[in-house]
């Protein structure tokens, strides 16, 4: 046994998996899906052949010619990280049909009863396989290393539709025994029920592969983009709206970056339960409806998961330990995108966020520094519990330390390189480094290497931002020390990233009265935006402001996305003396859980588990 991934079963000694075929039934009452997969080996293989699952029962496992039985075993040890290994035998085959079923706790699914969606109607399920979920929905090598291609028949109720990152084929009436396949629930009938085809023909790894279905609809927004919500005309015409910008960042991709690849960008908007921000599924990016709020964040998520385009979904790190391949490159590139899009100052800005939050898990990570490093070691470790901002603005500040070694000019062109020279390709930071160093010769005698991907902490030649927009709104929350709040005309055109850089850089020891004046005067709390929102909330209960928990609930049961419930839930929780607030966290989270998915359930039970 040669593992190549911490996080998956993946033996390096057996072939690859390169097609899988999936047929997906879904059966929304029971929160299931009978499904079966037909796996594709790259060569023949004879002996045991490893794979990934989680909470998935095997039903048969047959060679797909003759219909034999295979042996196979699922193994009763279930690792709380890995999950549990399905080992198949089989002698001299490449290829073999697995029929199985998804549970209704796949960590990978949310079903949205119709109360819990925006139109209230009808029910809903999406997916969001990284960083180790796809093996819930579906037996795989689930390791970036593996690539593959696939086509997917989604079995579903005729009021709906599905969407996937893939190319769509057609929507067809079911043809006959495919519409009660291996479901023995009477009350469906193949009238009821459409089926809808699609295929993906570039390889991609596991944690890509994304569906949702719904009662989905769409807005023409470019040449390759349509943005899909809920058929809610006011949520469609305000993401239409929100996202009229992308074939102008598309285009401004193409040309920093090389072509795009992908042929579609189109955009899914979720319900407020989504736990991501974006997440760059190929073809049609999944995006939080959080950010559609008619200001610059909006594009700012949109440039991140179109950047993920180059960085991530074709070169793509070869397991989790190199995660910064992924995050870091796209950061850089996400703000190169803004840069030329929405001008340097709101590029400035970003900048500064990210530099107080790497700053920020300095803190969180001091008792554990390992995962402040870029290339960690994840053995044991599940990468959702360690998610940070260290991959992403340490691995930004480390590629913006090499331009500003060889210039811009040079770093553009090896950038272009490095992504046609890898793509369709999964690498770690070794091979990242090799090829620094072979294109950039002399680069290890001027930038010490070794200390920026190995090292703890943040390296001496990193740099706080410099820009008078940053400067001055870093100096103005210095000045809250003396009590003085900005003046009006000094916040007049500030926008919502602007207060954030400004609340977060706000002194630790403020008190609850003087965050009462600040919220008295500029209606932080109330603030459509949720991420000046949460910013102000996070103040609140740091400074024991109790007056806000009616708000913090509130906001806690009203979106899902991991990037508000960790902060909001972990400064609740953390600390001495806070039995009151822990009691209070306890009976929100007990509330609001059915709400989240399965992965930010999973994250914010850590977070009560660590401190309670
Ligand atoms: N790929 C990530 C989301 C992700 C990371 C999901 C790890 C699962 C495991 C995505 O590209 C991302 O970084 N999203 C950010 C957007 C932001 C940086 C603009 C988010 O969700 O906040
Ligand atoms: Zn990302």
């Amino acid at each position: 046994m040669a593992p190549i991934d911490p996080h998956s079963y993946t033996d390096s000694t057996h072939p690859f998996t390169t097609h899988i075929s999936l047929s997906l039934y879904f059966d929304f009452p029971a929160s299931e899906i009978y499904s079966s997969a037909l796996l594709s080996l790259s060569s023949p293989h004879t002996g045991s052949l490893s794979l990934d699952t989680r909470s998935l029962s095997i039903n048969s496992i047959v060679d797909p010619k003759t219909l034999t039985p295979i042996p196979f075993s699922l193994s009763s040890e279930i690792d709380p990280i890995k999950g549990a290994l399905l080992t198949v035998t089989l002698s001299n085959q490449s290829e073999f049909l697995i029929s199985f079923k998804t549970s209704p706790n796949s960590s990978a699914l949310q079903w949205l009863s119709p109360p819990q969606t925006f139109n209230k109607k009808f029910p809903f399920v999406y997916t969001q396989c990284q960083a180790i979920h796809a093996r819930s929905i579906f037996p795989c090598q689930d390791t970036p290393a593996a690539r593959i291609k696939y086509s997917a028949k989604l079995n579903i109720p005729q009021s709906l539709s599905a969407v996937m990152s893939a190319r769509h084929v057609e929507r067809r009436v079911p043809v006959s025994g495919e519409a009660a396949m291996a479901c023995d629930d009477s009350t469906w009938c193949a009238e009821d029920r459409v089926v809808e085809d699609f295929v993906m023909e570039q390889p991609i790894p596991p944690y890509l592969f994304a569906f949702a279905v719904g009662e989905i609809s769409h807005r023409e927004v470019g040449p390759r983009t349509r943005v899909y919500a809920e058929s809610v005309p006011t949520v469609l015409d305000a993401a239409a709206r929100e996202f009229a910008g992308a074939e102008d960042m598309i285009r401004q991709g193409e040309k920093l970056f090389g072509p795009y690849d992908w042929e579609r960008f189109d955009l899914l908007v979720l319900p407020p339960s989504f736990p991501y921000g974006g997440m760059e599924n190929p073809r049609m990016v999944f995006l939080t409806p959080t950010v559609i709020k008619g200001d610059a964040t909006g594009a700012q998520v949109v440039a991140h998961e179109l950047a993920h385009s180059w960085t991530g979904n074709l070169v793509t790190n070869k397991n989790n330990e190199h995660f910064w391949l992924n995050e870091g490159f796209t950061t850089y590139a996400e703000r190169r995108i803004v840069e030329v899009v929405q001008g340097e100052d709101i590029a400035a800005l970003n900048i500064g966020i990210g530099w107080k939050g790497l700053n920020d898990e300095m803190e969180r990570f001091k008792d554990n520094m390992e995962f402040t490093k870029l290339k960690t070691n994840q053995e044991g470790v599940d990468p959702d519990d360690v998610y940070s901002q260290v991959p992403y603005e340490k691995g930004f500040q480390f590629l913006l330390r090499i331009e500003r070694q060889i210039g811009r000019p040079a770093f553009d062109e090896f950038l272009k390189k490095y992504i046609s020279t890898f793509k369709f390709q999964s690498i770690d930071t070794d091979t990242f480094l090799d090829f620094l160093k072979a294109n950039v010769p002399g680069i290890e005698k001027e930038i010490n290497l070794e200390l920026w991907t190995e090292g703890t902490g943040i390296p001496p030649d990193a740099h706080e931002p410099v820009s008078s927009i940053y400067t001055k709104i870093v100096s103005l929350a210095n000045e809250f020390k003396n009590g003085q709040m900005p003046k009006d005309e000094d916040v007049a055109d500030w926008g919502g990233q602007e207060w954030e850089l400004y609340l977060e850089n706000l002194p630790k020891s403020i008190q609850a009265y003087q965050i009462a004046a600040l919220d008295a005067r500029f209606r932080l709390s109330e603030s459509k935006d949720h991420e000046v929102k949460v910013a102000f909330l996070q103040l609140a209960i740091s400074s024991g402001c109790q007056d806000y928990y009616a708000e913090v609930e509130k906001t806690l049961k009203e979106v899902g996305r991991m990037k508000y419930l960790r902060p909001l839930y972990t400064h609740l929780v953390q600390g001495p003396g806070k039995e009151e607030e822990k009691i209070f966290a306890k009976r929100v989270f007990a509330e609001a859980q059915a709400c989240y998915h399965p992965i930010a359930q999973g994250v914010v039970e850590a977070i009560l588990s660590k401190h309670v």
